[in-house]
């Protein structure tokens, strides 16, 4: 048949063909294809819950005004703490909780944090806006809160402008559970019980605002710090050594030379600037796709700086004893107009909700390594899981990402391969598709992610090495507009829902993902 017969048949049949065409072009044209195969009968490694921890320094209203609003306020609290972001935090399943910086913690001497409230001393924090610090709360405020949202606390300790000896105090007073004058000191201030406290910090950019030191001189001072921090009454510390920013792997290769036998873990951290640039790092709201996809990949070099930091470390460390703590990490934006820009308070977008889950899918990818992270922050500040204003509180799309990853929590990680298709902008490209897979309790669990702004994706999973039943608990975060956001007035405008697309074949699963989407779901046999 000639092309012009073909045609005018196709004239003729229009009124039954044409939606058919319609539908056939708008499905292949709107529909990428990806694969991935999962091995589900090889674990490779536990995915630690630590993985999943929350940083929360005395910063902008991160603490102030965000989780404590003290026991007289009239925004309903419990010893100070206020009920809604508690319950939310709660049922995050937050594994562990960073406190008191950051940069702040290196100007945080523990002793003004104690004893009556109303007699303790004024100081200035002078990295976060020169505000009053009035150390309402302290040492015995934290650990109610990591009693209330039931979780480990990890304590950064100051080096920067702080002593051994007052670290070391530091640890017998919390930890030790025998008669010493600052164990009674912790008595008489209310707290019988010796805490256990396992997670420590030493120091924190040690490097930048933590005292602009040089990695010899850090190494020795954390030796020195390390020596003097001990395991009291059956606590065992865990001693994370101050790691370097971005892409410094001479920071990590010399402290680890130096001071490895001394630590469990060195950390990293890295912030996704969207435009790379601090001086000018981007709005967090009212962006258009230049600045999602900018973010997103930039968000994606983490995958980069945790091989290279580790490959560094596996010279001296080849059995992976000592763990990369990731514990900053987040987008970092300009301050939202009309704040105090040393508060460090920014929207956030399903762009962030993006850039949280394949960050969380690259330190899963590499929790052989990767075994404590931390992202910044929890409430108020960065990229926040919580943002509130007077007695009003919402939960970011972030916050969604951190609860449908819970089903990795001390999961084991399942080999993967993906062949995912990709996603281009302005002559750049990244992948389209990002995930994770792990095994617990008999269940195969799935996060997936599809980073387009504008195309769908099918994702067809060949889940190799187990009886497959049924798909459980599966639930989506997406949005119409890539810079959409939740609002005081619309708080739930991003907010996860039941998800539906998909099929179940024997062992093939079919995933279909709207454009900029995230999904989680369960398989069990
Ligand atoms: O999270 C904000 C700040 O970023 C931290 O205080 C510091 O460690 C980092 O530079």
């Amino acid at each position: 048949m000639l092309a012009s017969e073909f045609f005018r048949s196709l004239d003729m049949k229009k009124f039954l063909l044409t939606p058919l065409l319609v539908l056939l072009l708008g499905c292949s044209a709107i529909m990428a294809q990806n694969s991935m195969v999962i091995t589900a009968d090889q674990p490779q490694n536990k995915i630690s819950e630590h993985i999943y921890g929350q940083f929360s320094e005395h910063l902008g209203t991160g603490m102030y005004g965000g989780l404590w609003v003290g026991p007289d306020s009239d925004i309903p609290n419990t010893d100070g703490f206020r009920n809604d972001v508690v319950k939310a935090l709660k049922e995050l399943k937050i594994p562990n909780l960073r406190w008191p910086g950051g940069c702040f913690a290196d100007e945080y001497h523990w002793r003004d944090g104690i004893g009556p409230r109303d007699e303790r001393p004024v100081r200035i924090n002078t990295h976060w806006g020169m505000v009053e610090e009035k150390n309402q709360v302290g040492t015995h405020e934290f650990m109610r809160l990591t009693e209330l949202i039931d979780t480990e606390p990890y304590i950064s300790a100051n080096v920067g402008s702080g002593t051994v000896e007052e670290m070391a105090n530091w640890v017998e007073y919390m930890t030790f559970d025998g008669n010493s004058t600052l164990a009674n000191l912790r008595r008489e201030n209310g707290q019988d019980e010796a805490w256990k406290v396992k997670f420590w910090g030493i120091g924190n950019e040690s490097w930048g605002c933590g005292g602009n030191m040089q990695a010899d001189y850090y190494a020795d001072l954390f030796r020195q710090y390390a020596t003097y921090a001990k395991d009291f009454s059956g606590n065992e510390l865990y001693k994370i050594a101050s790691g370097f920013s971005d892409e410094n792997y001479w920071w990590t290769e010399t402290v680890v030379e130096e001071a490895g036998n001394q630590m469990d873990a060195i950390s990293l951290h890295y912030y996704t600037l969207a435009t790379g640039n601090w001086g000018n790092k981007g709005p967090s709201k009212d962006f258009s796709e230049d600045m999602y996809f900018a973010g997103l990949s930039q968000g994606l070099k983490m995958d980069e700086l945790v091989t290279r930091h580790s490959t560094r470390m596996d010279k001296y460390d080849p059995e992976k004893r000592i763990a990369l703590a990731v514990d900053e990490w987040g987008i970092w934006t300009d301050p939202l107009e009309g704040t105090n820009p040393g508060f460090l308070q920014q929207q956030n977008s399903i762009r962030d909700a993006l850039i949280a889950s394949t960050t969380l899918d690259i330190l899963n990818a590499h929790s052989d390594r990767v075994r404590i992270a931390n992202i910044a922050q929890t409430v108020n500040v960065l990229q926040a899981m919580i943002l509130t204003d007077g007695k009003q509180m919402l939960k970011t799309p972030t916050y969604h990402v951190f609860d449908f990853y819970t089903v990795h929590h001390n999961a084991m990680l399942l080999p993967m391969h993906l062949d995912a298709g990709t996603y281009e902008h302005n002559g750049k490209s990244i992948p389209a598709v990002s995930a994770t897979a792990s095994k617990k309790d008999g269940s195969v669990r799935l996060t997936v992610t599809n980073l387009h702004a504008t195309e769908a994706q099918e994702v067809t999973a060949d889940i190799r090495g187990v009886d497959l039943g049924s798909v459980t608990n599966a639930r989506i975060l997406t949005a119409d507009e890539v810079d959409a956001i939740n609002t005081f007035d619309n708080p739930n405008n991003i907010s996860p829902e039941e998800y539906e697309d998909y099929s179940l074949e024997g062992n093939e699963l079919t995933l279909r993902l709207p454009s900029k989407s995230v999904i989680v779901l369960r398989i069990t046999n």
